[in-house]
């Protein structure tokens, strides 16, 4: 299969998509990047990278980097996690506050905003520097030493964080948050500024479609942690849109509000979309679009 043909053909076929979507406006410092940026990349496991259109440009990768949160913790801390957070989609907004309330403080899934300030929380007491920890793991996973957080987004999301600090403040007070609130929210908008390109990102992603296997070669995860943790993104990584996403796409996959979607093909890769403008559930449009033409055109779904 020509990978770089097709992956030119799907980028153009799908960046017009953008039009249907609009780009976060609830972060200022997000609303101002254009809509009519495009990326996609593919890692493969062989080593190749292939891409076309913006798929170099760096940008705000927001919740995609929840998933490798999740498996930094796992790895450090196995099951032992899920006393703390569920493992079920929410069925409701990403920062929803209503079911945190009546589910006693403990989160529906890791990738809800509730659910990340626990991997967060776990990951500081575990390492003493969870945005550290992830930034280390990403460089090295890409290669990509110059991966570093966008100040101003940070500080954008710091100040309309009011969502966020609700939700931690509500869990702090079920006594589900082992560090001080400022601090988890801290590691949290400074991890959600990060800045990578869908080539980096894919490549980062790599040991999702290997078994937990890093670059290296050394084991990050066991091979049913891995298992888990696309699981996990398959049915609760696109938010309350997890179902429509499995049925268009049939991969794990994560999204964040940058507009990025990293999704994995075990034993083959990883790909990663960027574009802009998102649904009204958080959802890259031209993104999901994009993997969706992906999975039909070559067969590569999980299904
Ligand atoms: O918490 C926020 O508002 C954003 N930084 C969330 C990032 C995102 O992509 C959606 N979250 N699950």
């Amino acid at each position: 299969m020509d990978l770089q043909a097709l992956l030119d053909d799907i980028a153009s076929e799908s960046a017009p998509f953008a039009a249907q979507g609009k780009v976060a406006d609830y972060i200022p410092a997000l609303a101002a990047v254009p809509a009519t940026h495009f990326g996609i990349a593919l890692a493969t496991m062989d080593g190749g990278t292939y891409g076309s259109g913006d798929w170099r440009m760096p940008f705000s990768i927001q919740s995609v980097s929840k998933a490798f949160s999740l498996a930094l913790v796992l790895a450090r801390d196995g099951e032992a996690l899920w006393t703390r957070v569920g493992r079920e989609p929410s069925g409701n907004p990403f920062n929803s506050l209503v079911q945190l309330e009546y589910e006693k403080g403990i989160p529906r899934n890791p990738f809800i905003n509730a659910g990340a300030l626990i991997l967060i929380d776990r990951l500081l007491s575990l390492t003493g520097d969870s945005l550290g920890t992830l930034r280390d793991f990403l460089r090295a996973e890409s290669g990509q030493a110059a991966v570093d957080l966008d100040a101003e987004v940070a500080a954008s999301e710091a100040a309309h964080g009011h969502r966020n600090a609700a939700l931690a403040h509500f869990m702090a007070s079920c006594g589900n948050l082992e560090n001080p609130v400022e601090r988890v929210l801290d590691h949290y908008f400074r991890q959600c500024s990060l800045r990578m390109s869908c080539a980096d990102l894919a490549k980062a992603g790599l040991f999702l479609a290997n078994h937990g296997l890093r670059a290296d070669g050394s084991r990050l995860l066991s091979r049913s942690e891995a298992k888990r943790i696309n699981s996990i993104m398959l049915t609760c990584g696109t938010y309350d849109a997890a179902g429509d996403f499995a049925y268009r796409v049939g991969l794990p996959g994560k999204s964040g509000v940058g507009g990025g979607i990293l999704a994995v093909l075990p034993e083959r890769g990883v790909l990663c979309v960027w574009s802009p403008a998102l649904d009204r559930h958080g959802n890259s449009v031209a993104g999901v679009e994009a993997l969706d033409r992906f999975t039909t055109r070559t067969g590569w779904s999980v299904f």
